[in-house]
């Protein structure tokens, strides 16, 4: 049977965060089977015992040596997931990788060439291109409600106190492309430069792991064929605010704004068309944005509420709102891609789009606030 005819073998490298996808991974009806790996043997047993999943690896080495393996879902840490996802694509096998796709420029290059050596699939999850808000902000953006865009914002604040030992110091900027990636996807835009200041002083000892010093930063980007500017700011440490992964955009006849607390609903602004002095008075309508199950096969679509998981326990989780519904459309694109042979939504070169700016902005923010351009990584 040829490969794009086959239900996928699928190995999930990493059970923290990664486990929440295995139960969808399992009844996916294009997947013959998942697989669960992770170099923590208590975790990779109680992640198989919690969704009945008996086949395991007990780390990328061993599901890059097994030739029944087509693809691999990597969702380990951030410092790991260049070099992984070239050894997935190299061992050819499809490789979907969580965010960031890489933190240097020079990494992203590595993996384009990977990908394009093997000609396998390669998807970055971003989660923040599947939210419910999402997906009813792009019905609007193409019925083109919005009439012409002016301005969009995102930010991504989240308190990293206590994570794991990779989160301490790391540039936040390093890890922003949840609140640039729906702005990008919404105008299929890349962006072309940026300018960044860092905010804030970490203490010394905090600066060593990555030589960055700072707790938040804020940049402006232009992107390369819009009028349009994106604001983006990213704190991960010592700013009192809850959990927010959040974009915004307007344009001259409708806009949108992600609400003030995760728990609560998005605001949609419009204006009367109708004749006015000075002053028009704009409008505003909390709404509730709709689960979109229709886009997904029956066998997955309840994953989009987070009640059908077994505890959802996993911070990852609990903070993001289970990612407002993404995951079951992340996991229902990448098998589909995969299995009709074509390039997936967030594939390689779309995944450098969104993971660059970061990098870029990053180091704007260490030459405070100078331009730094962001190359094509198309060509
Ligand atoms: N919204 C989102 O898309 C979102 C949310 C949270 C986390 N993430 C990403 O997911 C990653 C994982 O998040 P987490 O909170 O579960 O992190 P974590 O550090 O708690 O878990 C990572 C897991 O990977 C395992 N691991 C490490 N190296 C491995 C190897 N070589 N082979 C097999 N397993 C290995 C670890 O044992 C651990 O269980 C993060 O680093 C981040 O990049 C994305």
């Amino acid at each position: 049977m040829s490969e794009a005819k086959r239900k996928l073998r699928i190995a999930l490298v990493g059970v923290g965060f990664g486990a929440e996808f295995a139960p969808i991974y399992n009844a996916h009806p294009d997947v013959e089977w998942v697989a669960l790996s992770d170099s923590n043997t208590e975790k990779l047993a109680a992640a198989g015992a919690r969704f009945g999943i008996e086949r395991s690896y007990p780390g990328l080495e061993a599901v890059l040596a097994d030739p029944d393996v087509d693809a691999v879902h990597l969702v380990t840490p951030i410092p790991l997931h260049a070099e992984q996802a070239i050894r997935v694509l190299e061992a050819g096998k499809h490789c979907a990788c969580t965010v960031p796709m890489a933190t240097s420029f020079a990494d992203i290059r590595r993996i384009i060439a990977a990908q394009r050596k093997s000609g396998k699939n390669y998807m970055m999850m971003e989660t923040a291109a599947y939210t419910r808000e999402f997906l009813m902000v792009e019905d609007h953006y193409l019925r083109g409600d919005f009439g012409t865009i002016s301005f969009a914002r995102g930010s991504h604040m989240q308190d990293m106190e206590g994570w794991p030992d990779y989160w301490m110091g790391l540039p936040p900027h390093h890890y922003m492309t949840h609140a640039i990636a729906p702005v990008l996807k919404l105008l299929g835009e890349r962006v072309a430069k940026v300018h960044c200041f860092g905010s804030g002083r970490l203490p010394e000892e905090r600066q060593r792991r990555y030589g960055n010093p700072f707790p938040v930063e804020t940049a402006i980007f232009r992107l390369a064929n819009s009028p349009v500017a994106v604001e983006v700011t990213r704190s991960l440490f010592q700013t009192v605010r809850p959990y927010s992964e959040a974009f915004s955009i307007y344009g001259d006849k409708l806009g949108f704004e992600w609400q003030q607390i995760e728990e609560e609903d998005p605001l949609i602004f419009s204006m009367p068309q109708a004749a006015f002095s000075r002053g028009r008075k704009i409008h505003h309508e909390i709404v509730t944005p709709p689960d979109r199950q229709d886009l997904l096969p029956p066998e997955i679509a309840p994953f989009t509420k987070r009640s059908v998981f077994s505890d959802g326990k996993h911070l990852s989780f609990v903070q993001g709102g289970g990612h407002s519904g993404s995951h079951p459309h992340l996991v229902h694109e990448f098998v589909r891609s995969t299995v009709e042979g074509r390039s997936p939504a967030i594939d390689v070169v779309t995944a450098a789009n969104w993971t660059a700016p970061g990098i870029a902005a990053h180091e704007s923010a260490m030459q405070d606030g100078a331009a730094v351009e962001i190359p094509d990584f198309s060509i």
